[in-house]
């Protein structure tokens, strides 16, 4: 019989923290593709995949930490989750505390959000507060608003979000049968990179500063190697590159318009232990590769995805792609999430045509 994918947690128990007497709340989470791009392993002479978290069910990779936090503020008798976002967090949280039967308060960056999230978030059924600031104003918030009232917070300062995370590494090397050579993938708050990089680490039976002892239960490695980690930012929002957080971040990517990154110390340590490093594209470049990933590899992903896309076509510019390396590229969220920004200018009104196939033939032109 196929083996049905039972979601992160029960897919990867052995590696998690996870008690007896926890009950998983899970959506089957994770078990995303891994698609050869024919179109950029060409152009790059290598072989580059991209891993589409955008097939989770909330539509982004927020879903793998989010079943690990969720289960565990469930099991804790909390009530009421809550956390700031820049979109796709909430959509995750509100989406994953019904399931579990919770409260979900959601604290955003007023007018910066892209609407398929928020129309997630609302239907979810989550309580939304915009604020007249940026995410960092509603990270702050929400972590005193956890530390005075009986709420969880469950953003990725959350260790449990991280725990949950680092499956997607463990998937990609169950997939290539070792670990990649490199690693690219967009940089906001820095939760993922750090989570990606625990994952390649366990599986190749090395610690980082944020495994949990608590999962670390020495499983035999399964890979041979780790990857070097290749973090992208956009140029606006470019705290890494800078060397210190910014007080105004501003990019077309909002799921990154990030300015004071929670896991700053650990995505400096998977940069710098992985002889990777953490570059930045500008808002041109990100319309670019989503436009190019969506024509000529068939993904269609949401800008801040498609960072990693341009961040690693700029290294290639650079001449800094060895030939013939095995590339992995995470491509965030899913591209429905935000059509206003994939489309632009361009004209969404094709001609109309009387119920005719002639008509058809003469307007495409054949
Ligand atoms: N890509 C997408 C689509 C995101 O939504 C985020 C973060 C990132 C990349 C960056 O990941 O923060 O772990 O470095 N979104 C958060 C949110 C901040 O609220 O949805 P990170």
């Amino acid at each position: 019989m196929a083996h049905v994918w039972r979601g992160v947690v029960h897919e990867y128990i052995n590696r998690l923290p996870v008690d007896d007497n926890d009950e998983i709340v899970t959506l089957a989470e994770g078990g995303t593709a891994l698609v050869r791009s024919a179109d950029l392993s060409e152009q790059l002479h290598a072989d580059v995949y991209i891993k589409v978290e955008g097939m989770n069910p909330t539509g982004s990779f927020k879903d793998r930490g989010m079943t690990m936090a969720m289960t565990k503020v469930k099991s804790s008798g909390t009530q009421i989750v809550a956390c700031a976002s820049t979109g796709n967090t909430s959509a995750s949280a509100a989406a994953y505390a019904g399931a579990a039967g919770l409260e979900c308060a959601v604290i955003l960056p007023a007018g910066k959000i892209a609407a398929g999230k928020i129309a997630q978030a609302i239907v979810h059924g989550a309580q939304l507060v915009a604020v007249d600031g940026n995410f960092d104003d509603c990270l702050r918030i929400v972590r005193q608003l956890t530390e005075k009232y009986p709420v969880a917070l469950v953003n990725s300062v959350n260790p449990y979000r991280l725990q949950g995370q680092k499956t997607a590494a463990f998937e990609i090397v169950d997939t290539l049968g070792d670990a990649p050579d490199i690693h690219v993938l967009p940089v906001g708050n820095a939760g993922n990179i750090s989570a990606y990089w625990m994952g390649y680490c366990e599986y190749a039976g090395k610690k980082t500063a944020s495994t949990f002892e608590e999962s670390w239960k020495s499983e035999k490695p399964v890979a041979t190697k780790v990857p070097q980690m290749w973090g992208v930012q956009a140029q606006g929002a470019a705290p890494f590159i800078a060397g210190h957080p910014i007080d105004n971040p501003e990019t077309v990517a909002t799921a990154i318009r990030i300015g004071n990154p929670a896991s700053w110390d650990y995505a400096v340590a998977a940069r710098d232990d992985s002889h990777g490093n953490i570059t930045c594209v500008s808002d041109k470049q990100i319309l670019h590769a989503q436009a190019r990933l969506a024509a000529k590899t068939g993904i269609f992903v949401e800008p801040a995805s498609a960072a990693s896309v341009a961040g690693l076509l700029q290294h290639h510019e650079r001449g800094h792609v060895p030939e013939g390396a095995t590339i992995v590229c995470t491509v965030t969220g899913n591209g429905l999430k935000d059509t206003a920004t994939a489309l632009g200018d361009r004209d969404v009104n094709p001609a109309v045509i009387a119920p005719r196939l002639e008509e058809a033939v003469v307007a495409l032109g054949l």
